[in-house]
């Protein structure tokens, strides 16, 4: 990493096969276009020549001055000085052929028109930019990856294979289906990661198998003078048919222009010119984080675009870099976890032909395959639970933060035992209705409530209730928050502005009145305030659950000020800081009160219910608005739809009475002590990262902490096996959380079985130390309007967390982190 950082070497695999290079990629996005092999593994010997020439090019394009006359010893190149280092503009560069016949040769001879044969497609087609079919597909090709992830491949080799490129398996199947509707051929997911896996094979087998017709294109528009003569003469009418050709090109481009526009959130004011289409970008304050150049995303958000989604389910069934040792390790530790949780296996087995479930498929790779199954849980108490071989856990998930009080606490299991005598009946009012919306109103201080199930459906709600409100479409939404399932907010954005979807069966028309910005810069607001006039509402997380030690306090309290101002619906997603970091939320720790608040997790105690709270003005939007008996009144407020069979479940409603009673009772000092042990707990972590020399902290947020790495291991979530045999019960890649039911001991026991994992990790080489590397968890509450050096900009680092940055005043429109200390 610091060779990288400090020199922006290359890097490339001397020998046959691709195995180095795919083990440097690994260490980080600026690395991937900067590590090549030199031969592939499958090439054939006489084509081995070809590809060590295709990497000289490749180091040539990246600044490498290659000595061409050790090349081409015994000939005489000719080294072409006018053609550019990277496809621009798909022009046609053409190459003088060397004059071996006499001049008077190729002087144009005058054609007469009628001696042309009468289907001139061959011709025509001659010039296409397509000479090769193949070629064709490559670029359909690319025009599919780009559309389905939004990624940028249009610089990608295509050689590389998808994994290289940064597809995972969510982005595949969407591709895969995409491939077959495009090209009605049984493309697989599976055929992409084996037979297809990269796009020069896929464009192969397109070649081969696809019915298609390679369309012809526009002429080149610039072409050296003789090769134009010639192609003039055989055309009737070349200049009629380049009108037509360029009055074409017009109107798609304009067409082009106005679907950008539209997608972007723009709605086209009736009576524009379509001629002069306003321009859909962001053109406010200079970009604050580092820009690639070439694309316009940053380094930072390609690597972000890549990431797997949420709880999606991970799945790679490839297998590389693992030495001998760590396969003996590898061995070794599967050996163990099979015999601890020999049931849980048969379990899995058993059940999957007719149990479809995501978590159980999650962290799939062919190395790992034999340990990859769920804890099978029989029973729990407190933060404590039991698998169905009997073995005990301390539970660092808890029910993914819905578990508080801790499992089985008494106030709970009391009230639901009464609440199950009464009895559960669905449909009819509730008694305990009135009074949780009152508790969870007087707790929070949003003035009216209204339940639902789950956090997702209260999003969904919000969303449709500023929509409703504020008679406009566009809904804001950041990089990096998760807001449950529902198709409009599974999306990802890029810094051009556009919006896709993250899953596959996701239109790209459901997602576009999202618009999703960086989280916690000055440009984000200033795109906010240029597209005020679409926006119903803005959906924070306003602690991110994927980044814990961002806590943008001033950007918010910003973001409050501009949407007061625009009359924009903030919308807080308190799903897991609600109730958890305070009793009124990231609300009350900020001092920022939004206009409509999601919640979910922690309230229900354990049960199912999502809650959406707000203001009057909103709220009114579900039931019309306050009205009396005994007068006049009448609901005055327009209203939306919004439903469900379970809504105000007594269960639910039962567990959620029982919790705020608890938590009202105890006040904010019971969140005050679990914030600390919580911190105490993340310090204790941080200081084994340090002890061990290892990249990787511990990041925290009142009772959520996570286990982060700051670089990219292939077989980091060895880390969550090693500590689940150790019996934490803990997964990658989701945030973890301690409970109210959490003693001292429980918590050493997680310490200490983080510790002897990581030295395990490490001695086996699957994690690396790094010298002088300090771990604290950064402090990241960040007041965006006191940057530590005049003009600084504030922007997200490689590892998406938000850093202070400086123009490169080298590298014109480069930017400098600007280091902690
Ligand atoms: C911030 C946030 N919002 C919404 C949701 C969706 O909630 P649910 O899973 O109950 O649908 C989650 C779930 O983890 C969440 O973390």
């Amino acid at each position: 990493m610091k060779i990288e950082e400090d020199l922006h070497p290359l890097f490339v695999e001397a020998g046959p096969g691709t195995t180095a290079t795919i083990l440097a990629k690994r260490h980080g996005a600026r690395i991937v276009s900067k590590a090549f092999n030199a031969i592939d593994s499958k090439i054939k010997t006489d084509e081995e020549f070809a590809s060590i020439k295709k990497l000289l090019g490749r180091l040539w394009q990246n600044g490498i001055e290659i000595d061409m006359s050790a090349l081409f010893k015994n000939s005489n190149p000719k080294i072409i000085h006018q053609v550019p280092t990277y496809a621009y503009n798909k022009k046609r560069y053409w190459l003088e052929a060397p004059l071996t016949q006499p001049a008077a040769f190729v002087t144009p001879i005058p054609i007469n028109i009628t001696t042309l044969p009468e289907n001139n497609q061959a011709s025509f087609n001659e010039m296409s930019n397509y000479p090769d079919r193949k070629d064709f597909f490559i670029e359909k090709v690319k025009e599919i990856l780009e559309k389905t992830s939004g990624i940028d491949v249009s610089a990608t080799n295509p050689l590389n294979n998808f994994m290289e490129i940064g597809l995972d398996s969510l982005i595949l199947t969407q591709i895969a289906s995409g491939l077959k509707k495009e090209f009605q051929l049984p493309i697989t997911f599976r055929m992409l990661n084996e037979d297809l896996d990269t796009i020069d094979k896929l464009a192969a087998y397109l070649d081969k198998n696809s019915a298609m017709q390679v369309p012809a294109q526009q002429p080149p528009q610039v072409v050296p003078q003789n090769t134009q003569q010639r192609h003039s003469q055989q055309f009737a009418n070349p200049l009629a048919e380049n009108d037509a050709l360029s009055l074409i090109a017009q109107q798609i481009n304009l067409l082009s222009q106005q679907v950008m526009l539209l997608q972007n959130g723009n709605t086209l004011p009736q009576n524009l010119p379509v001629q002069n289409p306003p321009p859909a970008q962001f053109n406010g304050s200079p970009k604050a984080a580092p820009v690639n150049g070439d694309d316009g995303l940053t380094i930072e958000e390609k690597t972000e675009i890549k990431k797997p989604f949420g709880a999606i389910a991970r799945i790679e069934t490839k297998t590389d870099g693992i030495t001998d040792e760590q396969k003996i390790f590898l061995a070794k530790l599967i050996e163990g976890y099979n015999k601890k949780t020999p049931k849980s296996k048969a379990y899995t087995q058993r059940h999957r032909p007719y149990m479809a479930d995501p978590r159980v498929v999650s962290g799939f790779k062919p190395a790992t395959k034999e340990m990859i199954y769920s804890i099978v849980v029989s029973k729990s108490k407190g933060c404590h639970l039991w698998d169905i071989d009997g073995n005990e856990y301390v539970d660092a998930l808890n029910g993914f933060g819905s578990n508080f009080l801790g499992y089985q606490a008494d106030v709970l299991k009391k009230a639901m035992i009464e609440q199950i005598e009464k009895g559960y009946e669905i449909g009819p009012q509730h008694e305990l209705a009135g009074e949780v919306c009152k508790l969870i109103s007087e707790m929070t201080g949003m003035e009216r409530i209204g339940l639902c199930n789950t956090g997702s459906e209260a999003v969904l709600g919000a969303m449709r209730i500023a929509r409703t409100v504020n008679n406009r479409n566009l809904i804001v939404a950041f990089t990096g928050s998760y807001h449950g399932i529902v198709d409009e907010v599974l999306v990802r954005g890029t810094k051009k502005l556009k919006t896709f979807p993250a899953a596959s069966g996701i239109l790209p028309d459901n997602v576009q009145n999202m618009l999703i910005l960086d989280y916690g810069t000055d440009e984000t607001l200033e795109i906010i305030k240029n597209r005020a006039s679409d926006i119903a509402g803005i959906l924070v997380e306003p602690v991110q659950s994927r980044r814990p030690e961002f806590q943008p306090v001033d950007f918010l309290k910003q973001l409050r000020q501009l949407t007061t101002e625009k009359d924009i619906a903030l919308i807080f997603d308190e799903v897991i800081t609600g109730f958890r970091s305070h009793p009124a939320g990231a609300q009350a720790l900020f001092g920022v009160k939004a206009d409509l608040a999601t919640y979910g997790k922690i309230v229900g105690g354990g049960l199912s219910l999502g809650v959406i709270g707000g203001d009057r003005k909103y709220l009114d939007a579900l039931d019309g608005g306050f009205w009396q008996y005994g007068d006049r009144s009448v609901p005055e407020v327009g209203v939306t739809y919004f439903a469900g069979t379970f809504v105000r479940h007594p269960l639910a409603l039962a567990t959620a009475k029982a919790t705020l009673d608890y938590l009202k009772e105890q006040g904010p000092e019971l969140q005050r002590r679990i914030n600390n042990r919580t911190t105490q707990l993340a310090k204790r972590m941080n200081e084994v990262c340090d002890q061990l020399g290892v990249p990787i902290y511990i990041a925290h947020f009142s009772s959520l902490w996570k286990i982060k790495f700051k670089e990219e291991y292939p077989y980091h979530e060895l880390l969550f096996s090693l500590m689940r045999l150790k019996n934490i019960h803990i997964w990658d890649g989701f945030p973890c959380f301690l409970t109210l039911a959490h003693t001292d001991e429980d918590i050493e026991r997680i310490c200490e079985a983080f510790k002897t994992s990581l030295q395990e990790l490490l001695d086996a080489g699957f994690v690396t130390q790094q010298k002088g590397l300090t771990n604290k968890e950064p402090n990241l509450i960040v007041e965006a309007n006191q940057p530590p050096v005049a003009g600084a900009k504030l922007g997200r680092d490689k590892d998406g967390n938000p850093a202070w940055f400086v123009k490169d005043a080298e590298n014109e429109g480069r930017f400098l982190k600007l280091s902690e200390n």
